[in-house]
Order: C-alpha cells, then sequence, then structure tokens
C-alpha cells in the first residue's frame, strides 16, 4: 500500500502510545514461564508481539483477552508442551532469540522459522553461547533460519562475553541460564545494551566503568506477575521527531517508556536544542515510565558518540530524518548492526535520503550526509521495514509538497496506529 502525506503545519494534542515492543515480549514470555494467571496491560498488539503469543500459544500456553487486559496462564518449569509443527517467527528477531534460549532448556527439539527478513538475519549470535550451553543445532552454512534447536537435557552455566552489543542475545543467554541452579553471567564492554530482562527478572548485576556483568539462575525463575506494559519509546521517538521539526507543536506523549538504556535520543536531540521534558509518573516491574512534551525547536547537528550506538539502534532511521532538518551536516559512524536489522538499514536510510537530492557518503559502520535537499516530494520505498517506512512518513509531513512510502503497512509490525495517532494530533 502505497501511502501519501502532506505538509504538517500545526501539532497539538496528547497520544497515549501502544505498549513497549521489548516489555511486550518479555511479559508474555515471563508470564508464559511463570506458574499460574498472569495479567499484561497495555500489551502491545503489534504483528511482532502477536508472533510471540502464536509461538507460546503453540507451547501449549492458554492466553486470552478480557476488554483491555491480556490473561497468561503460565505453565510453571518443564509445562510447555512439544509444538506440533515448526514455530514462525514471522518478521520478529526478538522472539526468535529470546524464545531460542527458552527451547535450549526443554526436553524436546524445536525448529524456528521466519519471513524472507528474518530468514537472512545472523542466528550464529545465539548458537554460539547456547552451543556452549550445551544444545545442538541444525541450519544452514550461513545459520539462519530455519534453525533446529536441540536442547541438552540440562543446561550447562556458562560465563558469557557479548561479541556483539545485543539485548537480544543477553536475553536469550539469561533466559537459558534461569534453568540452571548454578550461575550463569553475562559481560558488556563499553556498548551497554537494553537492561529489560534484567530488571522485568530482577536479576542482580556489577557495573563498573563501561562495563556489566549481569547474573542469573533458577532462583530468578519468575512467579506470576501483573504487569503494566509503559508506551514504546521508539513509537514515541517518530512523533517527538515530528513535533521537534514542525512549524508549530505543543505535544504531550502519555505514559512513555523512560528506561535509560532506551532513552539516549532525548539526550541527543537536547544537545542540539530540542525543547523536550520529561516527567516520570511511575514504574512498574521496575521499569519507569512517564510524560514527554514536545515543543518546536531549532535543531544543530553534534557529533554522536558511538558508544550510545545501543541505545540508539531502533531511533536511527528517525534521528536521520532530523539530522537533514538540522542544522550542519549528519553523521552516524559505528553502527554495523543496522546492516542486519529488519532491513539493511544503512541502505534503506541512504537510498531513501538520495532521493530528496542530498548527498551521502556511505560506510560499513554509517553514513553521512551534506548538502540541500532538492526534490521536495519524493516517494520514498519502506523495503518492509517499519521504523523505514515512520521515519520516511514524517520527512513526508514535514516537506512543503509532502510525500509518499511505498509498502507502508509493515508499519504494523510495530505500530499499526501510526496513521489515527498522526491524524489525531495534527492541524493542516
Ligand atoms: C530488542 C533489542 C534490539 C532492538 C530490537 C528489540 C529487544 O535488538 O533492535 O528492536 O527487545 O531485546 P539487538 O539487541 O539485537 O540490537
Amino acid at each position: 500500500m502505497k501511502k501519501s502525506f502532506s505538509k504538517i503545519s500545526k501539532i497539538n494534542g496528547e497520544i497515549s502510545l501502544p505498549g513497549d515492543k521489548s516489555i511486550s515480549h518479555r511479559s508474555l514470555l515471563f508470564s508464559a514461564l511463570a506458574e499460574g494467571i498472569s495479567t499484561i496491560e497495555n500489551l502491545l498488539e503489534s504483528e511482532d508481539v502477536q508472533t510471540t503469543r502464536q509461538c507460546m500459544q503453540e507451547l501449549g500456553v492458554n492466553i486470552w483477552q478480557e476488554g483491555a487486559t491480556s490473561f497468561v496462564e503460565g505453565v510453571g518449569k518443564n509445562g510447555f508442551k512439544e509444538p506440533a509443527k515448526p514455530l514462525y517467527c514471522g518478521n520478529s528477531g526478538t522472539t526468535t532469540r529470546l524464545i531460542s534460549g527458552i527451547l535450549a532448556a526443554q526436553n524436546f527439539s524445536t525448529t524456528l522459522t521466519g519471513d524472507e527478513s528474518l530468514s537472512k538475519r545472523p542466528m550464529k549470535r545465539v548458537i554460539e553461547p547456547l552451543t556452549q550451553m550445551g544444545c545442538e543445532f541444525e541450519s544452514n552454512e550461513k545459520q539462519t533460519l530455519p534453525v533446529k534447536i536441540s536442547p541438552p537435557g540440562k543446561i550447562n552455566p556458562i560465563h558469557y562475553h557479548l561479541k556483539v552489543a545485543s539485548a537480544q542475545v543477553k536475553g536469550a543467554i539469561l533466559l537459558a541460564g534461569l534453568h540452571s541452579d548454578e550461575f550463569t553471567s553475562v559481560t558488556e564492554d563499553t556498548l551497554i545494551t537494553r537492561d529489560h530482562t534484567e530488571r522485568m527478572l530482577n536479576l542482580s548485576f556489577e557495573e563498573t566503568e563501561g562495563r556489566k556483568i549481569t547474573k542469573v539462575s533458577s532462583a530468578n525463575f519468575p512467579q506470576r506477575n501483573d504487569h503494566f506494559v509503559p508506551g514504546d519509546f521508539s513509537t514515541a521517538a517518530f512523533f517527538i521527531v515530528l513535533g521537534l521539526i514542525a512549524p508549530e507543536t505543543n505535544l504531550v506523549l502519555k505514559n512513555v517508556s523512560l528506561n535509560k538504556t532506551r532513552i539516549f535520543l532525548i539526550d541527543i536531540l537536547k544537545k542540539m536544542g530540542g525543547n523536550i521534558t520529561i516527567e516520570e509518573k511511575g514504574q512498574s516491574n521496575n521499569e519507569p515510565y512517564g510524560n514527554i512534551q514536545v515543543k518546536n525547536s531549532k535543531l544543530n547537528n553534534i557529533e554522536i558518540d558511538k558508544k550510545v550506538i545501543p541505545g540508539i539502534i531502533d531511533e536511527i532511521p528517525i534521528l536521520s530524518v532530523a539530522g537533514i532538518f538540522s542544522y550542519g551536516d549528519f553523521e552516524i559512524r559505528g553502527a554495523e548492526e543496522l546492516r542486519v536489522k529488519e532491513s539493511d538499514r544503512i541502505k534503506s536510510i541512504t537510498s531513501n535520503i538520495e532521493k530528496t537530492g542530498l548527498k551521502i557518503k556511505e560506510y560499513e559502520d554509517g553514513f553521512a550526509v551534506t548538502g540541500e535537499m532538492k526534490k521536495q516530494s519524493c516517494t520514498f520505498e519502506s523495503y518492509g521495514d517499519h521504523r523505514i517506512a515512520m521515519a520516511f512518513a514524517v520527512l513526508s509531513n514535514l516537506v512543503e509538497q509532502g510525500g509518499a512510502v511505498n509498502n507502508f503497512e509493515c508499519a504494523a509490525v510495530s505500530n499499526p496506529h501510526f496513521i489515527e495517532q498522526l491524524e489525531s494530533i495534527k492541524s493542516q
């Protein structure tokens, strides 16, 4: 579906955003593992989260909805049943990697499959540590999906140093580690990734200058719980950038996750001159949330420290849009992980930006943008990637002649209500 957008002149109002994607996946998984009925409020109803839900149901977990509340009847240790067919993980890297850690500790083998994009994404990063924990894997030479996981019977605890800054890989190891009475630990260096698994499972960790060691054992096995999923900061990011750049803005994003490992974009945008105010409202399962107020601002590009890349990894498409509307050249480096996201995001961003007439220098780990936007109205490609679709929808809302995004439907992977939310705050 090609979606067209016209220039926005004024933004005013409040939006309550759908639940955070990372916390939604984990709320479902931890509730499924725990014995008894857990409840989840504001669970994200996007395609990725539906995938996790479906996988859990195929493993024998009873999940249902009553009004705005999701109920999960967790099966407890060793309670999953062998699925009748391979588990289909759709477009969701988070489902695939996190579920691998759980499947590593069951008493049956499981095969994971995915859509075309997911089938190209690397699984070696979880295969390697889970092999050290005793699992056997069958896949192809490239170690991509489909992958068959055969558990060892008894998980071998490990002390693992993360080779790629990935919260999904960290999560997979910690989830497998929940199934042993002895400690497993994961060490991260310099590039510290999002910490939802640690917070939601109440894991202990040691943090020294640029290094974090997280420990897990069966003592941390989840108990039934009542979860509230705060709004997704990565979804909020599209509206924050739109609000900063639109000519006139007074926007409040309500009950958004304010987890420190997720909101580095706010620090960057503030340093660029963004008028953003945060008001913390509370915590749920150690996850802070609150309101974010945005007013239109004049932005200047700044140097972006490579160390914060894991903290803005999902926001780089929309930060790039902010960058091209800001004074000075925009550059992002140290972001080679973008090459193995839902699309090769370095290619997706640069080829879309090039359409506007701006000059791009592409690097293996990033890109630089200079020059002036010559062509106002463009049709951008989503490359089947939800965050690319929404980032270039925002750009289209900010240029005089508007613009369009091809295959915009993929936005539903993380936010099926983007268009309605946009309409609700927009005055022409
Ligand atoms: C996620 C971690 C990130 C992020 C993804 C969700 C998670 O991936 O890009 O959207 O929930 O753990 P990596 O940890 O692989 O960078």
